[in-house]
């Protein structure tokens, strides 16, 4: 298996795949790396269905502005944020299970403060529109992880968010909405040349300068 940095180097989007199958035992390694992905509060808003049928594959590819790739491969993860996570019920239980793992012993500055965490614990739960950025957030770290574990394995795949509506892909696979679709992933061996590494911003470009300086100078 190839190491985290390795894979992360050698991983592109692929977007043309060899017709051949894919073992069940790496789409389960896959799935156990987005599972063991970091959350927020460690709420894991994050849920996937693994697709092998040819013509649920070809609906996806529709749904997903014909992008032809997702028939051609022949595992297909889609991606949701469950809003569910986020609701009072989860965040009982959650605190609950924090309790009785022994996690709250670990926390830290205000958050290991029993008043402070009561305080938060009693705030409303946000409405759905103000939580799309969490679970958003936080499904596409775990899908990374997923993806990362692919390349780590050998298998190609490429990130898709183009859909014609989400609410589609809910009612394709007769799903609730507070399963959020998120990303549909291909998964497969990339039939033909790996594309070379796709361009990439310079590091003087994606690092911030402090402007306090600056702002000082003008008073
Ligand atoms: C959130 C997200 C959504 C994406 N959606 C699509 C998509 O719908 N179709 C597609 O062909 N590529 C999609 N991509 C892949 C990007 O185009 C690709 O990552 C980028 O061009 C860099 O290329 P590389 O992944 O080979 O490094 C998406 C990537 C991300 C992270």
């Amino acid at each position: 298996m190839l190491t985290v940095w390795e894979a992360m180097k050698m991983r592109r989007s692929i977007r043309k795949f060899a017709p051949d199958d894919v073992p069940e035992d790496m789409v389960n390694q896959m799935l156990e790396a987005a599972r063991l992905a970091p959350s927020a509060s460690n709420r894991q808003p994050w849920r996937f269905l693994v697709v092998r049928d040819r013509e649920i594959r070809k609906q996806l590819s529709h749904i997903c502005l014909g992008q032809q790739f997702i028939e051609e491969a022949p595992v297909v993860i889609v991606c949701f944020g469950d809003f569910e996570r986020y609701s009072d019920t989860a965040r009982k239980k959650r605190r609950q299970e924090s309790v009785d793992s022994g996690v709250t012993n670990t926390a830290s500055g205000r958050f290991a403060d029993p008043e402070f965490i009561a305080y938060v614990y009693s705030l409303p739960v946000p409405p759905r529109e103000q939580l799309v950025t969490p679970v958003v957030a936080n499904t596409y770290i775990a899908i990374e992880h997923l993806v990362l574990m692919a390349m780590a394995l050998g298998l190609s795949t490429c990130w898709v968010g183009a859909f014609e509506d989400p609410a589609e892909i809910n009612r394709l696979f007769g799903l609730v909405d507070t399963l959020l679709p998120v990303a549909v992933i291909p998964v497969g061996y990339a039939a033909g040349e790996i594309p070379p590494p796709r361009p990439r911003l310079p590091l003087e470009e994606i690092l911030v300068k402090p402007q306090m300086h600056a702002a000082g100078k003008e008073k």
